[in-house]
């Protein structure tokens, strides 16, 4: 479904990832574990064309992607859900959603019934449904938070990406997101899954790869790297 073969990619003269390769199968969860600065968001970034590779290969369905425009990367299915509260402030909660689904508007992915989807998602996160005209800017963090992920849902996409969807949030908000990822993983949904809870990411994901200094240091099925001592003392201590 998406694969990152080889990525290299970084910001002016500093090349961040080195090289990286990583497979996300159709309907599963994989999830990209690593210490702060490892290079997990410059990948998400990276995949959905917000900084352009500088090398590798990236193809989503077949599709090299690569070096595309965010948008048409949007357009052939990809959806993520960036790091920190990206909502649209001076719109409604509702509208913010019918923006996800803006490249099925407009007849660049298919259409569906985006109507019926709004529904789902609000039904998926009851938060946002009891705030559904209330305007995005004055939801709290965690709400702003399940807004991007519900965005990025309404888009219908082949992959989702979530950069960190329970950061900030008290424990019950980030049990809260857990499920909905739950959920959206029996619904059929692929997604590349970064979280700082590493031991819950990796019992909600298929398989894991460790990103250390812009390479992958291991990679695994989930429950062999939840097992992996060295994964375990440098990654699962403590936390949720
Ligand atoms: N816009 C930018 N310009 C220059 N350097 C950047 C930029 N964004 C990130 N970096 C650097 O790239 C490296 C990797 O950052 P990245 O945000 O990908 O890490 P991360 O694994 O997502 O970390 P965290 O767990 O803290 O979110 C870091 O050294 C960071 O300082
Ligand atoms: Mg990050």
């Amino acid at each position: 479904m998406l694969t990152i073969h080889n990525l290299s990619a970084g910001y002016g003269k500093v090349q961040v990832l080195h090289g990286i390769s990583i497979d996300v199968p159709k309907g599963q969860v994989v999830t990209l574990i690593g210490s702060n600065g490892a290079g997990k968001t410059t990948t998400m970034r990276a995949v959905s064309g917000m900084i352009a590779p500088t090398g590798g290969e990236i193809h989503l369905n077949g599709k090299r992607i690569d070096g595309l425009e965010p948008y048409h990367i949007a357009r052939l299915g990809l959806a993520h859900s960036p790091e920190g509260r990206r909502v649209f402030a001076t719109m409604s909660v509702a509208d913010n959603l019918l923006l996800g689904a803006f490249p099925r508007l407009t007849g660049s992915r298919p259409k569906g019934d985006v109507a019926a989807d709004l529904e789902k998602a609000m039904a998926l996160f009851p938060r946002l449904q009891e705030r559904r005209t209330q305007l995005a800017g004055t939801l709290s963090g965690g709400e702003q938070q399940m807004l991007a992920m519900a965005r990025a849902v309404m888009l219908n996409p082949e992959v989702v990406l979530l950069d960190e969807p329970s950061m900030g949030l008290a424990p019950i908000l980030v049990d809260e997101v857990f499920r909905i990822i739950e959920r959206l993983k029996a619904a059929g949904t692929t997604m590349l899954l970064v979280e700082q809870f590493a031991a819950a990411a990796l019992a909600v994901a298929d398989y894991g790869y460790v990103l250390e200094n812009g390479r992958i240091a291991v990679h695994g099925r989930a429950e062999k790297l939840r097992n992996d001592p060295a994964v375990k003392a440098a990654y699962l201590g403590g936390g949720h």
